[in-house]
């Protein structure tokens, strides 16, 4: 049974977002609405999620000494990651002691910080389909591998031509490119050196997959009323990436009766053996009746953000149930759509014209982040529609998040 006490009372049930950005702030006003007392931490003052919180922290997440000392001052009952760059050996440590519950497990937080604990938990543990690819530490060791010339070319294909470079340590594209020939390939090393997340690394090189599509299958572990984990899969959600970075999303993206099946298959697998209760973004390239596995979150997704629109409990609620335990439903209530707003310019304190234009668009809603600070490239905003038809929903949405105009002041 589960039992939520008064938010800032003695018997407070208390949990702690590790990063409060857009994705956060939406699973924080979720556990909101149940009653739950919530710490919002971030790495700059006035995040997204800080906005919306009981309690707002500021610390460097990735620093084991910061995180501990603040989960023991606050001692929520759940501490919940939304981003990567966490120090989670420390929370594996105050997991293991009891201390605090990590969501869905401290394990599964490490697995998925870096793209070599997922890729080879998924590969080589639970043989899963996914695309060729070699860890580097070098130039050298890059290119030998592209050329299949590691340990004088024993054993091994190369990964050939075109390929794709990511630092092990990355999100949203970042450090990310494409390999078509030879010569791209310093261009791409250096290039990943500069936009990794710690230092001068590590990178996985990537055959490229020539997929039809690509979907993010999300998949909730969530108690039933004995008690026992059940597995939910939410329809698959289509979307475009343009250099590794999401810019628009719909739900349901059509499929196979086959190629579904398998996208199950592995989102099974793979949030099986994480384990723990809550919801997972589960990464898929589909060709044909062929599906490979790239890459999960074990939180809600970016481009899931259009569940806000198509679900009767959009991907926060259902995080925010199945971690308090509580029963969850992924039922679809529409087809929609989801056009992500960039910020444009590089400024503080922006403003948004045009926000009235984007909600004359039928059956449309914006989310507006309100980050302190706009990059070009940063995304501010969202927009969402719904519709019958998924491809009118994606023109107006897109029609939608146009309409939105960030300023300077
Ligand atoms: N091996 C690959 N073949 C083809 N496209 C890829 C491959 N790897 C990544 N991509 C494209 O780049 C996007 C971002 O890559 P991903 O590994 O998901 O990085 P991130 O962690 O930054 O989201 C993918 O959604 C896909 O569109
Ligand atoms: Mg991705």
């Amino acid at each position: 049974m589960t039992t939520i006490g008064t938010p800032l009372s003695p018997h407070a049930t208390k949990v702690m977002l590790l990063g409060s950005g857009e994705l956060g702030k939406e699973v924080l006003i979720a556990l909101q609405r149940l009653g739950v007392e919530t710490i919002a931490v971030d790495r700059y003052d006035h995040a997204p999620g800080q906005q919306v919180a009981h309690h707002a922290r500021t610390i460097t997440m990735s620093d084991p000494q910061q995180l501990k000392a603040l989960i023991e001052a606050e001692r929520p009952h759940l501490v919940v990651p939304e981003i990567e760059a966490i120090a989670t050996p420390m929370l594996e440590e105050l997991e293991a002691a009891g201390v605090v519950r990590v969501i869905p497990t401290a394990r599964a937080a490490r697995l998925t910080m870096d793209r070599e604990g997922i890729r080879r938990l998924a590969a080589e543990t639970l043989g899963l389909p996914t695309s060729p690819h070699r860890f580097c530490d070098s130039l050298e060791e890059l290119q030998a591998a592209i050329d299949g010339t590691e340990n004088g070319g024993q054993g091994h294909r190369g990964i050939g031509y075109p390929c794709i470079v990511k630092p092990v340590m990355s999100s949203s594209g970042k450090g990310q490119s494409k390999i078509d020939a030879p010569a791209d390939v310093k261009k791409a090393w250096d290039y990943a050196m500069a936009g990794g997340r710690v230092g001068p690394g590590r990178v996985i090189v990537e055959g490229f997959i020539d997929f039809d599509y690509e979907i993010t299958q999300l998949t909730v572990r969530a108690l039933d009323a004995h008690g026992q984990v059940q597995t939910h899969f939410c329809d698959p959600i289509g979307h475009v990436q343009v250099s590794g970075d999401y810019v628009e999303s719909w739900q349901p993206h059509p499929m196979s009766p086959a190629a579904l099946a398998e996208s199950r298959r592995i989102a099974q697998a793979v949030t099986d053996n994480l384990g723990g209760q809550g919801l997972f973004g589960v990464e898929l390239f589909v060709k044909g009746d062929q599906v490979w596995f790239s890459e999960v979150s074990p939180r809600p997704h970016d481009t899931g953000m259009v569940t806000m629109v198509t679900q009767w409990q959009n991907e926060f609620e259902l995080h925010a149930r199945a971690i308090l335990g509580l029963p969850v439903d992924t039922t679809l209530k529409s087809p929609g759509a989801s056009a992500v707003i960039y910020g444009g310019v590089d400024a503080q304190g922006i403003v948004f014209d045009g926000v009235d234009e984007a909600l004359r668009v039928p059956h449309s809603e914006v989310r507006l982040f309100g980050k302190p600070e706009s990059f070009v490239k940063r995304r501010m905003g969202v927009a969402l529609v719904f519709d019958e038809d998924v491809e009118v929903a994606r023109t107006q949405a897109k029609r939608a998040a146009s309409k939105v105009q960030p300023k300077r002041v």
